[in-house]
């Protein structure tokens, strides 16, 4: 720890640091700490909010590693959408409220939660970090938080399981084969799963320009890790293990809404689908059987709409009309985002690349700082606003400016 504090504090006197390839690229990301962006700490104790790891994570990753955290898609207009949205919402705070016990405990799809904050499932997170996704879990058990894993996890699921010290939700990217998704929700149901999150917003693929960008610029030479050609990088993730696919098979292009009770009759885990923006697909997804609706664009890395998730979320809300539970991720960074979606009726949010952004710098204590920190500045505005619980918390508590 002694060697990477003094590695940091050197990267932070380095008159090199500001005029870095990622710093002009991502001033986005960073609209919230205006001048002071290229701030280094040097230990998960110094920070003040989740910017402060994306500083650090954006100097410690490999350059193309990081171009994989950081992508969006074409221009990045949903990328930065995700961000500017939430400030087109404002807060309606109730004054004279007892707030001196504000609870964040919740519940969701009967599981109690400490918190309404998820950890969202990230693939590859050993990219990021040497333990990957055990430390993830470490801290998401430390601190009391839900996990859901990857299938592109580059640890199996029972490692995690065991990391965590109980059920990891699974997330499943199926291919074009439907015996491999078999046989991975058999395995994830065998190591305790309870529920299948299915991702369907990457089913034509996505234009991840600025992570060509950043490949471009690294010059090491990845075989190593990543194989020597495009075929093998299945091969890499234990998920696929014994399931008998190969890249090739990367593949949803085919799949349409009668795959939910394919999986209903496969599984007995209930089913959450990943990636929805619109109240014709909440619809659906109702219809179809699922158990959860979870609004998502993937953090920007879906199709470039332009359209914040934050402001598909209500829409989604009313097509569901409190038949089932909705979670949302794409950009949260704050526990003021957080309170805003919740105001618009999400039951849970989940969060990708600011537990991702501490891992990289400081691994699992990374993430279990990021977790208490966003846990505390949820609880702050609740106190602010009013509310004495997340039930509490209702639309009275937000405006959104020309809405
Ligand atoms: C590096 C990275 C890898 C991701 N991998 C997956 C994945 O394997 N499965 C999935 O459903 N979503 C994946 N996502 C999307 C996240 O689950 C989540 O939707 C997104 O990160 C939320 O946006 P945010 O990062 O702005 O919070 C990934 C996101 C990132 C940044």
């Amino acid at each position: 720890m002694d060697s990477r504090r003094r590695f940091l504090q050197f990267l932070a006197a380095s008159p090199l640091l500001g005029l870095t390839h990622a710093g002009r690229l991502l001033a986005d990301e960073t609209l919230d700490r205006t001048g002071l962006a290229d701030h280094l700490i040097g230990s998960p104790d110094e920070a003040l909010d989740v910017f402060d790891f994306h500083n650090v994570a954006r100097q410690v990753l490999p350059t193309s590693h990081y171009g994989y955290v950081a992508t969006g898609t074409d221009g990045n207009a949903t990328l930065r959408a995700n961000r500017e949205a939430f400030r087109r919402i404002y807060l309606r705070a109730m004054r004279m409220v007892d707030t001196s016990n504000v609870s964040l405990q919740t519940e969701l799809l009967g599981e109690s939660l400490d918190s309404p904050i998820v950890l969202a499932p990230v693939g590859s997170q050993r990219a990021f970090h040497a333990d990957g996704e055990l430390a993830t879990a470490r801290a998401a058990r430390a601190q009391g938080h839900l996990q859901i894993l990857s299938n592109v996890t580059t640890h199996p699921i029972e490692d995690v399981i065991e990391a965590r010290g109980a059920p990891v939700w699974f997330q499943l990217y199926p291919t074009s084969k439907w015996s491999t998704a078999k046989t991975m929700l058999e395995r994830a149901e065998a190591a305790g799963a309870r529920v299948v999150v299915l991702t369907v917003d990457l089913n034509a693929n996505s234009n991840r320009v600025l992570l060509g960008q950043f490949s471009r610029a690294d010059e090491r030479d990845c075989s190593a890790c990543h194989g020597p050609g495009p075929d093998d990088w299945l091969k890499t993730k234990p998920m696929y293990d014994g399931t008998g696919s190969v890249s090739a098979d990367w593949d949803m292009s085919a799949m349409t809404w009668d795959y939910i009770a394919r999986l209903r009759e496969a599984s007995s885990m209930k089913i959450v689908v990943k990636g929805i923006v619109t109240a014709e697909d909440a619809q659906a997804c109702v219809e179809s059987g699922a158990d959860a609706v979870y609004v998502s664009n993937h953090g920007g890395r879906a199709e470039d709409s332009g359209w914040g998730a934050i402001e598909s979320l209500p829409e989604v809300v009313a097509a569901v009309d409190g038949r089932m539970p909705v979670m949302i991720d794409s950009g949260f960074r704050r526990g003021t985002d957080i309170f805003k979606a919740l105001a618009l009726g999400a039951d849970a949010v989940c969060i990708g690349r600011a537990y991702i952004w501490a891992l990289a710098a400081f691994g699992q204590a990374g993430v279990e700082k990021v977790l208490e920190m966003l846990r505390a500045e949820l609880s702050m505005v609740m106190g602010q606003m009013g509310a004495r619980s997340v039930p509490d918390i209702e639309s009275r508590h937000i405006g959104i400016r020309g809405g």
